[in-house]
């Protein structure tokens, strides 16, 4: 795929370096011989310009507000699909057919069942854990319990273990939560779907049936499909860098769960209802928004700004219209929901988001929708993590099947003491 070169000069030498093509998107300089040819490397903290990977799953470009997962417009699957058929696109590449549907939808039923053991798991925490802290530690701990689908090497046991993951996390996030608020274990109901599933999971009462409404599993199964795949965001990269040890996917993907655990990343969507919360009132956003515009504050408008978006996040668009849709059908009055739309309204007219370029992300509105179906703040990132489990276990599988894999190792600028002589601790 390389066609030209580029020629980089440093003070004594000359390296001429290919550039990489892919099929959208700015080409890439070839660096890898840098350091042979010249003896420098090169420094990109927080890889603002450094694609560290080939990738045939997800494309966005940040400029345009697009995003494709294999190729398909995001605002398409959110208008026609469902999250486990868009699943199946990001692991296989391809839409199913309904035949190819039928099979995956039923290998996915059935692998939703969690090891009794690791309800003795969940019990060793306490009951107010965080759900994140206890979602990485069951993923990671199913390792040792699927011995059959570890081996990394073998398309087969990579396969299947992908296949347990994007059934078992519903079931997991579940007990999690139930666990969390003292509530009797739910076992997967094996004739409902994916989101229902889970919903019955999450919610069903041994005192009273559940009557599932449809506004919930229609507004959860687009929030699915809108956090599936995110290319090489800091929880996939996670992925891929443990993974590219040789890792098996369990501890890879927990890896990749406590990343996205953070509020620059999926936690935003727990932080920005905070932050809603906090401001409690429209006529406190200005405000807020001055705060945010004084870096000495250290507050940020959470739910804004992105590395690669830097125009919309085409996310944020679909989520805000599906957060008026479900606040109207389920007759919620939430006055969260007005100080978001104040907030966005003061950052958007305002010249330092203008001029930063920061716009609502995909995290802004998900928790509005979120409470009004009466999940918990802090089960939010879980939420997430639930839809991205789709594309970590993909972004994974390819790196295995892609030619030319190595360790992932950046080097560094080192910054501290030149060499020096120990000295014996009577004499410092
Ligand atoms: N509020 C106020 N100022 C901001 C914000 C914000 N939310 N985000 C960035 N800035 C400013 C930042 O202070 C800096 O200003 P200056 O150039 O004057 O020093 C400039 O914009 C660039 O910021 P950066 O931190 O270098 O940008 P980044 O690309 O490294 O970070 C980000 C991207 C998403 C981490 C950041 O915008 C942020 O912290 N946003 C709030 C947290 C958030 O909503 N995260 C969810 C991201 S989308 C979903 C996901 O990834 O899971």
């Amino acid at each position: 795929m390389s066609s030209t070169n580029v020629t980089l000069t440093t003070a004594d030498k000359s390296v001429s370096l290919p550039l990489v093509e892919g099929s959208q998107g700015p080409s890439c300089i070839d660096i890898a011989s840098i350091y042979r040819a010249t003896g420098h490397f090169t420094f990109d903290p927080g890889f603002a310009a450094t694609a560290a990977c080939k990738s045939a799953i997800t494309f966005i470009d940040g400029e345009k507000g697009v995003l494709l997962y294999r190729g398909y417009p995001i605002e398409q699957l959110a208008a026609k699909s469902r999250f486990l058929e868009v699943a199946y696109l990001l692991l296989e590449g391809e839409l199913p057919t309904p035949a190819q549907m039928h099979a995956f939808e039923d290998q996915v039923t059935h692998h939703t069942m969690m090891h009794e053991s690791l309800k003795h798991f969940l019990r060793g925490f306490h009951y107010d854990a965080h759900p994140m802290a206890m979602l990485a530690a069951t993923v990671a701990s199913l390792s040792a319990f699927y011995h059959d689908a570890e081996n990394p090497e073998d398309p087969a046991q990579r396969k299947l273990a992908a296949i347990r993951l994007i059934a078992k996390m519903p079931t997991l996030a579940a007990a999690i939560y139930r666990y969390s608020i003292g509530w009797p274990v739910r076992y997967p109901r094996n004739n409902l779907e994916y989101v229902d599933r889970f919903v019955h999971m999450l919610f069903e009462v041994p005192s009273e049936p559940l009557a599932i409404n449809p506004v919930v599993t229609k507004a959860l199964d687009l929030l699915f499909i809108l956090h599936a795949d995110h290319e090489q965001n800091a929880s996939a990269s996670t992925v891929r860098l443990v993974g590219s040890t040789g890792a098996n996917l369990y501890a890879s993907v927990a890896a990749g769960i406590t990343a996205l655990w953070g509020p620059a990343h999926g936690g935003a969507n727990e932080a920005v209802l905070k932050m809603l919360t906090e401001i409690g009132d429209a006529k406190n956003v200005d405000k807020a928004v001055a705060r945010a515009k004084d870096k000495e504050s250290g507050f940020r408008l959470m739910g804004f700004g992105h590395r690669v978006y830097k125009n919309f996040d085409p996310r944020a668009k679909i989520i805000r219209g599906m957060a008026h849709e479900v606040l109207e059908k389920l007759g919620v009055q939430d006055p969260l929901l007005d100080v978001a739309l104040k907030l966005e309204e003061a950052a958007l007219k305002d010249d330092y988001f203008i001029s930063h370029k920061l716009y609502p992300n995909v995290d802004f509105y998900s928790g509005i929708i979120y409470k009004a179906l009466k999940i918990p703040t802090n089960m939010f990132t879980v939420m997430f993590a639930i839809a991205r489990t789709a594309g970590w276990v993909s972004q994974w599988i390819e790196q295995h099947e892609m030619p030319g894999g190595r360790i992932g190792r950046p080097r560094q600028v080192y910054v501290g003491a030149k060499p020096r002589d120990y000295q014996a601790i009577d004499q410092r």
